[in-house]
């Protein structure tokens, strides 16, 4: 039977704010999540493979297959976060090992087949790198239209993480970022100006606890290992939830305040390569490509990331 859940491929490198993005789409009803497919970035592509296979068991959805992406950009080399997700890539965490395999097809094998086997448009969420997902346009071009959106973290307004304003995932692979830009698939798309503002603070940690049981301990877990190097680095008050709002914008998009701009990569400055240029102003009159997200409601995600946990905490113990 058909259900009208919006279809989903989940692309992402775990990651522990990867992680909490993850159990947001699990627990929505609006989603439903065909496959997970990996990208390196956060950490090496055999942990990130491995932290999904783990992530799913441990959200009782072994039953969603998970596809090894690419280890490497399309030129050059990750810079991965140890420093911000721990050496395994999901903090201090140890989860138990799940009894699945990967997928026999690589990660944009897996997305072309999904998407020419189905028969409705379908959404792909980006938390990681977009190697994966360029590579599946690159070589099947026909998937194109078959894409829905792609709701994606990834670029800045004005800030960066591997760079003065450049974000870790759309500038760990410039090309990539640019094919995904250029495509003509509709993109929103969620920058570190953004999720940098988008934090759950400590008092919302504990609540989360509060929940009960190991399963929401584990969650604000995620959350107090990946606030650690904000706090103590860039003195932040809370933890910055940049993966997790590409999934709630699916799941409830008044979070957050969008707006169509022209976005482009730099792929050749001195600086600036891997940075995004948004087109504030429509300087350059060319066409907008992107919902671009600008502010967020800290208070309504912050509650969608409570309800989120408690709807799964509660499934799993049953
Ligand atoms: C992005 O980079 C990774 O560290 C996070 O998981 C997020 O996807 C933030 O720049
Ligand atoms: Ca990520």
């Amino acid at each position: 039977m058909k259900n009208n859940k919006r279809k989903v491929i989940f692309d992402c490198d775990p990651g522990l704010d990867d992680a909490l993005a993850l159990l947001l789409a699990l627990a929505s009803d609006n989603l439903d999540i065909l496959a997970v497919t990996t990208i390196a970035g956060n950490t090496t592509i055999e942990n990130t493979t491995q932290n999904a296979l783990d992530l799913l068991y441990f959200y009782g959805r072994s039953d969603i297959p998970v596809s090894r992406g690419n280890a490497n950009p399309l030129l050059g080399n990750f810079s991965m976060g140890a420093h911000v997700h721990g050496k395994r890539g999901i903090g201090s965490v140890e989860l138990k090992s799940s009894p699945a395999q990967e997928h026999s097809l690589r990660a944009h094998d897996l997305i072309r087949k999904l998407l020419m086997e189905s028969d409705e448009k379908i959404t792909i969420i980006a938390t990681g790198p977009l190697t994966n997902i360029a590579l599946a346009i690159t070589l099947y071009p026909e998937i194109i239209e078959k894409i829905e959106l792609i709701s994606m973290m990834g670029g800045s307004l004005n800030v960066g993480n591997i760079g003065a304003a450049t974000e870790a995932n759309a500038g760990n692979d410039p090309e990539a970022t640019h094919i995904i830009l250029s495509c003509g698939v509709p993109i929103a798309m969620f920058g570190l100006h953004l999720t940098y503002t988008t934090q759950i603070y400590p008092k919302d940690m504990d609540r989360i606890e509060s929940i009960g049981g190991t399963f929401a301990k584990t969650i604000a877990d995620f959350n107090r290992f990946h606030f650690q190097f904000y706090k103590n680095e860039l003195g932040f008050k809370g933890d910055p939830s940049h993966d997790s709002c590409a999934v709630a914008y699916l799941i409830n998009p008044d979070i957050f305040t969008m707006e169509e701009y022209n976005v482009v990569m730099d792929l050749d400055g001195k600086y600036s390569r891997g940075q995004t240029i948004v087109d504030l102003y429509n300087v350059t009159q060319r066409k907008p490509n992107v919902l671009f997200g600008m502010k967020s409601n800290r208070e309504a995600f912050v509650e969608l990331v409570y309800d989120s946990v408690l709807k799964l905490s509660y499934k799993l113990s049953k």
